[in-house]
C-alpha cells in the first residue's frame, strides 16, 4: 500500500473529498471516487487523449495526472458539459450537440476526450477568429487517436462545433 493523503476537488460543481493513494491517477479517480466514468482510458501512457478533462479550464490527460495534484482544483468531464439545470429534459452541450448532428464517432470510446479537447481548443481561439481550415483542424485532432479511424466524421464534427461556436448555424 502506497502512502495516501485526502484529496479534496470539484468535479462538474460537486465537491468531493476522499483518502487516496498518492500514486492514483486523476482519470482513476474520477472514475472511481466520483463515479464520473464517461472520462474513457485507452492508453494509459498520455499518447491518445482518450482521458482528456478540463482542469481549471485547461485541457488535461488525467491519465498523467495525479489526482493529488489536483487538489483544490475546479474538474469538468464529459458529463460536466450537459445542462441538466431541468433533470427531466437534459441539454448537451454545443460541442456535444455538434458531434451528434455530425455523426462524429463510430464506437465512441473516443468521443468523450476529443470532445473535451475541442472544448478547449475553441476556448483559447480569439472570438473573430477565421472558421478553421480542414488542416488547421487536423493538426490540431494530432493528438488524439481513434481507434475507428472515422477521423473525416471528426473533422467534421470540429467544424460545425467552432462555426457554432461563433454564431454559425
Ligand atoms: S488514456 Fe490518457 S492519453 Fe491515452
Ligand atoms: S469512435 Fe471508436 S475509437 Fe473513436
Amino acid at each position: 500500500m502506497s502512502p495516501t493523503r485526502t484529496v479534496q476537488l470539484q468535479a462538474n460543481g460537486v465537491e468531493y473529498t476522499a483518502e487516496t493513494e498518492t500514486r492514483t491517477t486523476l482519470a482513476d479517480f474520477v472514475r472511481r471516487q466520483c463515479g464520473l466514468t464517461g472520462t474513457h482510458l485507452g492508453c494509459e501512457h498520455g499518447v491518445c487523449g482518450t482521458c482528456t478533462v478540463l482542469v481549471d479550464g485547461a485541457a488535461v490527460r488525467s491519465c498523467l495526472m495525479l489526482a493529488v495534484q489536483a487538489d483544490g482544483c475546479e474538474v469538468t468531464t464529459i458529463e460536466g458539459l450537459v445542462d441538466a439545470s431541468d433533470p427531466g429534459n437534459p441539454v448537451l452541450g454545443p460541442v456535444q450537440q455538434a458531434f451528434a448532428d455530425a455523426m462524429s464517432f463510430q464506437c465512441g470510446f473516443c468521443t468523450p476526450g476529443i470532445i473535451m479537447s475541442t472544448v478547449a481548443w475553441l476556448a483559447q481561439r480569439p472570438a473573430d477568429a477565421d472558421e478553421p481550415s480542414d488542416a488547421e483542424i487536423r493538426e490540431f485532432l494530432a493528438g488524439t487517436l481513434c481507434r475507428c479511424t472515422g477521423y473525416t466524421s471528426i473533422v467534421e464534427g470540429v467544424r460545425l462545433a467552432a462555426q457554432r461556436s461563433s454564431g454559425g448555424p
